[in-house]
């Protein structure tokens, strides 16, 4: 077989190391891809870091995958070689299992694998999908301007459109990075009233034309408050990376309000008494499967709406990986092959 290259983290808190393998062929209902693109996300730290349980090293990260077909493992059905393929985080399931058969793959009893923690991802030249795991990529859509839609466009599009916020309710997308940029626009393209909130105004100009009707500098004003003047939020997607900044916004809920917990930051206090009141909730979220993905993929096609991408060489992943870290790539960084 010929061979591939990967950038792999060989231990939790070690740097990325290139290394040569052979090209794994696909099992049965297995997909071999050729990685195009791959979007570096914030969670890839759980990866570098090992602050998630289960992860086997050395480890291939990355979950925001497309590329296409190179070969089909057997009994695979509905995909051939030189299809489109895209991968996010949800890494495949049994099928079978109570939680697959009510439609919630996540929480497959058989399967728990997630892409870049349990199976190797893409920060490779190759990769190997489970079947359930590939969504479909339409045609007209760049592959390195659209990889960063398999996790952060999907998890921003989906917690959106499950937050129960319904066209013209106040809106507020907390943290304005990969996924947030995200969220801005599809807010606005799913006609909410659109609140960006982020430290600063830096991004403020560049925010307000992806679609956002208002803008909250969460560092000069209590933005908990700033939000209430509005009325309060049916919605808060909070996709920062900080408790004690999740903590500061989750009282900007309005009556009925849900805020949508993105961004993985362990535990933060909640006032009982403030959400009993309102009859609020905060609510955890995980991106989605690979149906989701396909939605996420053809809103962006009819909205015409995309991430802002840094491209790396595929090479240069470290690097790569520290600009993501650095807070300041603007907004999504991505990786290209050669
Ligand atoms: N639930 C899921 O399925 C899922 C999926 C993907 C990602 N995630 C998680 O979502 C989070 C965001 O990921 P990402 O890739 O979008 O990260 P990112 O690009 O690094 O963006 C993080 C954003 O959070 C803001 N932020 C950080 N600390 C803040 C603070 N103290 N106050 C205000 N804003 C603050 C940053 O603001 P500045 O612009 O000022 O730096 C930035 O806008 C990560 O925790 C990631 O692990 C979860
Ligand atoms: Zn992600």
């Amino acid at each position: 077989m010929p061979n591939m290259t990967a950038m792999v983290v060989p231990r939790a808190g070690a740097k990325l190391e290139r290394v040569e393998r052979e090209v794994p062929r696909p099992g049965p209902k297995e997909l071999l891809i050729r990685v195009h693109a791959c979007g570096i996300c914030h969670s890839d730290v759980l990866t570098v870091e090992g602050q998630m349980p289960g992860i086997a090293y050395p480890r291939v990260p990355g979950h925001e995958v497309i590329g296409s077909v190179e070969a089909v493992g057997a009994n695979v059905e509905g995909w051939k070689v030189a299809d489109r393929a895209g991968v996010g985080w949800f890494g495949g399931s049994c099928g079978y299992c109570v939680h697959c058969r009510r439609g919630d793959s996540f929480a497959c009893m058989n399967v728990h694998a997630i892409t870049g923690i349990t199976r190797d991802g893409g920060y490779a030249t190759h990769m190997v999908a489970d079947l359930s795991a590939a969504a479909h990529v339409p045609d007209d859509l760049d592959e390195v301007e659209s990889a960063p839609l398999l996790c952060a466009g999907l998890t921003t599009f989906n917690a959106l459109r499950n937050s129960g916020a319904r066209p013209g309710d106040l809106v507020a997308i907390f943290g304005v990075g990969g996924l947030g940029h995200l969220g801005v626009q599809f807010a606005a393209r799913q006609g909410f009233h659109t609140v960006a909130v982020n430290r600063g105004r830096e991004k403020e100009e560049l925010i307000r034309s992806l679609g956002a009707h208002d803008y909250i500098d969460s560092a000069a004003t209590d933005p908990a408050e700033a939000l209430r003047k509005m009325g309060g939020a049916k919605a808060i997607l909070a996709t920062v990376t900080s408790a004690a900044a999740m903590q500061a916004i989750v009282g900007g809920l309005g009556a009925n309000g849900t805020m949508m917990v993105i961004g993985a930051v362990g535990a933060f206090p909640i006032d009982s008494l403030d959400m009993l009141g309102k009859r609020s909730a905060v609510k955890g979220w995980y991106s989605g499967v690979a149906a989701d993905s396909e939605d996420t993929l053809q809103f962006c096609k009819l909205h015409e709406i995309s991430s802002i991408n840094e491209v790396y060489p595929f090479e240069q992943a470290q690097a790569a990986y520290e600009r993501m870290m650095s807070g300041r790539a603007r907004f999504r960084v991505v990786l290209k092959m050669a």
